[in-house]
């Protein structure tokens, strides 16, 4: 059995924290492998990329979740004992519970809210002097992420849950007071969802029966026992945070559409050119640059041995940029996903494998219908100017979107 290939240094937390999206790809170029060991805040890593590394990180056993997540990611973007950290039958149990929230028509249904309220919104845009596109999505999907979840949401309170939405996913991975401002967040956002969960078990909030609310207050684990509010309040906020998150897919898609004015007019003559568009958003435009798991039994893959205990992390961009299943990956080219077949390793901006046994993300329809919902109502229902701005992705932030937030000038809607 061969050793693993070793990065310089004693630990590379710094190299990471400093090229977030790079350093796992870059430093497996450099060693002409797809995987290496380092150390990551201390602690043992193997990091790989590339479609085949996808397969053994999502159907390799000897891989666990649990214990993978550093807690500062926990105590802000995800919460503790929610489903991203369950194995085996328990995770497969609690993924239904996401899963039945997806079917085509409940997606569809928050796809028109969507569209009615892009409508009443940009009558409040034509008397603007100018429009931020990522703040006003965040409200959107804040307001309709609360809808479609059966969780009240008074006017009074829009402002500051689309804020502490925004906290939970755009500062989890900050240092200093952004990090401080997000556990806060997260403190504030769980007790709220909590008092929600508690409302619907006594009937004191009458919610459907196909909302979250309504489906995370009634689930039972394998025990048969109810979730803690707590832990029910954590997977009531892994819907509606990640529904506001589409905001930053938003942004970037927004940025595409202006950097390849080709685009707009090919949205335009064919309806069906949407998917594609969005697709390649997702692939091109960077989000979360990579996924944890913990070795919980030594097992070996291309004749390398996997030790017990560590720490594995999973290149999501590299991944989805890689030029062994892209041509050109560098380059932003929708076409490249009108015949293409689907291949669970490939392309994994949202996590890859099966989406009910693995840890795939079970909100991948709702980011596409959220996407394709913005960018037709962008071509097809209004006209708008784009002015100097900073357009720059900012490359310090997770995810990047572009530095100005895509400011829009004299939008009209169309007759
Ligand atoms: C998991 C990305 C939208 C709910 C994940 C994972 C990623 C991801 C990378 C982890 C995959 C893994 O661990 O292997 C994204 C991105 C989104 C998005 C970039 C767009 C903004 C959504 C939406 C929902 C959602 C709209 C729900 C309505 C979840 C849940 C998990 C998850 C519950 C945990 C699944 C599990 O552990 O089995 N997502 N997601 N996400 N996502 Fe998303």
């Amino acid at each position: 059995m061969s050793s693993i290939p070793s990065s310089k240094g004693f630990d590379s937390t710094l190299s990471l924290l400093s090229n977030p999206y790079g350093f796992i790809a870059e430093t497996c170029h450099a060693l002409h492998t797809d995987l290496f060991e380092t150390r990551i805040l201390f602690q043992k890593t193997i990091c790989m990329t590339g479609a085949a590394a996808a397969e053994v990180f999502y159907s390799e056993d000897g891989l666990v979740r649990a214990g993978s997540m550093p807690k500062r990611i926990q105590k802000t973007l995800l919460g503790e004992k929610g489903i991203q950290g369950l194995d085996g039958e328990a995770h497969r149990h609690r993924k239904q519970m996401f899963m039945s929230l997806m079917a085509s028509e409940r997606i569809e249904a928050l796809e028109n809210t969507t569209r009615d309220l892009l409508d009443r919104y940009a009558r409040d845009w034509e008397a603007a002097d100018e429009v931020v596109l990522y703040d006003q999505a965040r409200e959107i999907l804040t307001r309709i992420a609360c809808d479609w979840s059966g969780v009240p949401l008074p006017e009074a309170e829009v402002e500051t849950r689309t804020a502490q939405m925004t906290a939970l996913f755009q500062d989890a991975g900050a240092v200093g007071w952004k990090h401080w401002g997000a556990r806060l967040a997260r403190h504030r956002a769980e007790r709220w969802a909590a008092g929600i969960i508690e409302r619907v078990r006594d009937g004191s909030l009458q919610t459907r029966q196909e909302s979250a609310a309504h489906v995370v207050a009634t689930w039972r684990d394998l025990n048969g026992e109810l979730l803690t509010s707590k832990v029910a309040a954590v997977e009531l906020l892994n819907v509606v945070r990640p529904i506001v998150a589409v905001s930053a897919f938003i942004a970037q898609a927004a940025h595409a559409l202006h950097r390849h004015p080709e685009w707009r007019q090919k949205l335009k003559d064919d309806e069906g050119q949407f998917e594609p568009f969005v697709q390649e958003v997702r692939r091109f435009y960077p989000f979360f640059p990579a996924v944890a798991a913990r070795v919980k039994r030594d097992f070996e893959w291309r004749g390398y041995r996997f030790p017990e205990g560590y720490r594995v992390l999973l290149d999501l961009y590299g991944t989805n940029t890689d030029a062994r299943s892209w041509d050109a990956p560098q380059e932003f080219r929708p076409e490249r996903f009108q015949d293409r077949e689907d291949n669970p390793y490939d392309f994994i901006p949202q996590g890859g494998g099966d989406h009910h046994k693995n840890h795939r993300c079970p909100g991948e329809w709702i980011a596409i219908s959220q996407m394709k919902a913005f960018c037709s109502f962008l071509v097809n229902a209004i006209d708008f100017e784009v002015p100097d701005q900073v357009l720059d992705l900012e490359t310090g932030e997770l995810p990047p979107m572009p530095k100005s937030r895509f400011i829009m000038r004299n939008v009209r809607r169309r007759q």
